[in-house]
């Protein structure tokens, strides 16, 4: 009754932010990401042989906040009548800091206790349940670069191109190690009730959609760039304007953003995504990788630089 797994986070490029429907926590539209292969996490399910508490060990430390999360992500996948779950997660990069921790951990949580529980489930199946405790963390079941759709009552995925037919390089500016200070789901609800920004946003996200998607079949890195940071500063106008507003930059994030103007310049193919915090994403040519490393390290108030190519969906280790 025991499962080991492994999920890297993904990183969008169109954006989801936004719910249709809070209670079963459906996306209002879609979105397109890429999976990293760097960063992970892996987690162990361990069923009980009866019901009781459940426990959740991340890195070592108890994470009394996310148990409630957990716990409604296990009962949809194991059902309510379910033995007591012990799971343990380990994480080789910062938590709840915009770094897509959720969206890994929810990938790995439900492919390892479906996997638990003796249930034979599909990657779709596993991505609607991972997507139905955080949005983003269906598209961690997928490799590559991939497409969220949102139909009347469930989503879709599907793999638009693998690591090996687009290798691209992400390489993560790191510039505040700790939590942020609102979460997006709760920030996602702030800016649908007070934007007036919101439904130009929702309403414009086909068009971006497909501009992405036409992109990467045509693996071309300038339209792609065009449009992911198009979108990404979209986003970030919807939170700004919410009211409270929800700003999750720092002096850090817009000095990373100048470093890839720099490079822009300079005629580098790279460009950057941010999301609900404050690290800044830069996604490049895997020959630009040392160059975009050495630029962000160089760059003031960055702590860490992150790299990463893009991976595999989850998986049962
Ligand atoms: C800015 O998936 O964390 O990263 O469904 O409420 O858990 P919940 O939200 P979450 O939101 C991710 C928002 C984003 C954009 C994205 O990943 O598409």
């Amino acid at each position: 009754m025991r499962a080991i797994s492994q999920a890297q986070p993904n990183i969008a490029l169109v954006k989801y932010w936004g719910k249709r429907d809070v209670e079963n926590n459906l996306p209002a539209t879609g979105s397109l990401s890429v999976t990293l292969d760097a960063l992970w996490t892996r987690m162990s399910v361990e069923f009980d042989d009866q019901p009781g508490p459940d426990t959740l060990l991340v890195n070592g430390a108890e994470q009394p906040t996310m148990l409630p999360r957990v716990r409604r992500c296990l009962d949809d996948i194991a059902g309510a009548e379910r033995p007591a779950a012990r799971i343990e997660s380990e994480c080789n990069f910062p938590i709840a800091a915009g770094l897509a921790s959720s969206a890994s951990a929810f990938a790995a949580l439900a492919t390892a206790a479906s996997k638990a529980n003796g249930r034979r489930s599909d990657r779709l199946s596993l991505a609607r349940a991972a997507g139905r405790a955080s949005g983003s963390a269906a598209r961690s079941l997928y490799p590559g670069f991939v497409e969220l759709e949102v139909g009347p009552d469930n989503i879709n995925l599907s793999t638009l191109a693998t690591p090996e037919q687009w290798p691209l390089t992400v390489t993560v500016a790191v510039t505040e190690a700790g939590s942020k200070p609102v979460s997006s789901s709760a920030a996602m609800i702030i800016s649908r009730q007070t934007s007036p920004f919101y439904e130009a946003w929702v309403e414009r996200q086909p068009e971006d959609l497909s501009a992405a998607r036409e992109a990467v079949a045509a693996r071309d890195f300038a339209a792609l760039a065009a449009v992911a940071e198009h979108n990404c500063l979209k986003m970030h106008s919807v939170m700004w304007s919410s009211r409270p507003s929800v700003v999750y930059w720092n002096s850090a994030t817009l000095a990373a953003l100048e470093s890839v103007r720099r490079m822009q310049d300079r005629g580098d193919a790279v460009f950057f995504t941010i999301d609900a915090g404050p690290q800044v994403k830069v996604v490049s040519l895997p020959e630009m990788a040392t160059e975009v490393a050495d630029q962000l390290r160089k760059t003031a108030g960055v702590i860490d630089v992150l790299q990463s190519g893009l991976g595999d969906g989850a998986r049962i280790l």
